[in-house]
């Protein structure tokens, strides 16, 4: 705990830009070696059932041609635990997946859930990939996804992002709660979602947070400064709080 907070980049919305044109611009696997360039210390992507943003293809050239981890967001489902071992990810986030939402809006429940996820959660621990389960800042969950079997959770930080005032303050103390509960219990506590530049710093700074994994917002703020600037500008900010 405490050591060099990781800086996850999730490039699903690069794909999501390519895809509303039907071509190959721009490319995630270039911006996924832009990221590493920039400071990512590995790269996050979301192969979701639907394929609307990131393709098999990409999964593919991600783990051949970037060569930092790739951090294989899926869907407990067979096709894609098939394609996980297919390719032999670093690590594996777990999440829930519903077909009508946005964007992935909440966390899975591991406890309802445990008899459904525990051979998905077996299968990858058994290929000796890293298996993070992706959470609500609940202990309850996190005790569920310690019965599990997963060396790894990350927390949704959804909430504390989209809360204003003292709802904030009241969400951040959740997470800072959640992640010194993993860290007693012995896992790896990772978290993300909706993370910008002005909500990073709180989370970043909890010494019991190993990586965070952020997207949406740095490929937005891309388009006004530049993904690798957006990039570097957040490593900056979390690396003010958590000096190596
Ligand atoms: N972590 C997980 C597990 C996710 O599913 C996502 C994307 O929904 C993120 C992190 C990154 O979230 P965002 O794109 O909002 O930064």
């Amino acid at each position: 705990m405490s050591s060099k907070l990781r800086l996850g980049v999730n490039i699903d919305h690069v794909a999501t830009i390519r895809n509303a044109r039907g071509g190959v611009h721009p490319d995630p696997v270039d911006a996924a070696k832009l990221a590493v360039k920039a400071g990512a210390n590995g790269v996050t992507a979301h192969l979701r059932e639907d394929r609307r943003h990131i393709s098999d293809k990409d999964i593919e050239r991600l783990c051949e041609e970037v060569d930092k981890p790739l951090n294989f967001e899926f869907a407990a489902t067979d096709e894609m635990l098939k394609i996980a071992i297919g390719h032999l990810p670093h690590a594996a986030c777990i999440v829930p997946e519903r077909r009508e939402e946005r964007t992935t809006e909440g966390g899975l429940n591991v406890v309802n859930g445990y008899d459904r996820l525990k051979p998905y959660v077996d299968a990858l621990n058994n290929s000796g990939i890293r298996v993070s389960l992706f959470i609500e800042p609940d202990p309850i969950q996190i005790d569920g996804a310690k019965a599990l079997g997963a060396p790894v959770i990350e927390l949704h930080t959804g909430a504390y992002c989209d809360a204003k005032g003292s709802y904030r303050e009241f969400e951040l103390a959740r997470i800072v709660a959640a992640a010194a509960h993993a860290n007693d219990i012995g896992l790896e506590c990772h978290a993300g979602h909706g993370l910008t530049f002005e909500t990073v710093a709180n989370v970043a700074v909890i010494p019991t947070i190993a990586e965070l994994n952020i997207g949406h917002f740095l490929v937005g703020e891309a388009i006004f400064i530049g993904l690798e600037a957006s990039i570097r500008s957040m490593r900056k900010l979390m690396d003010q709080v958590r000096p190596a």
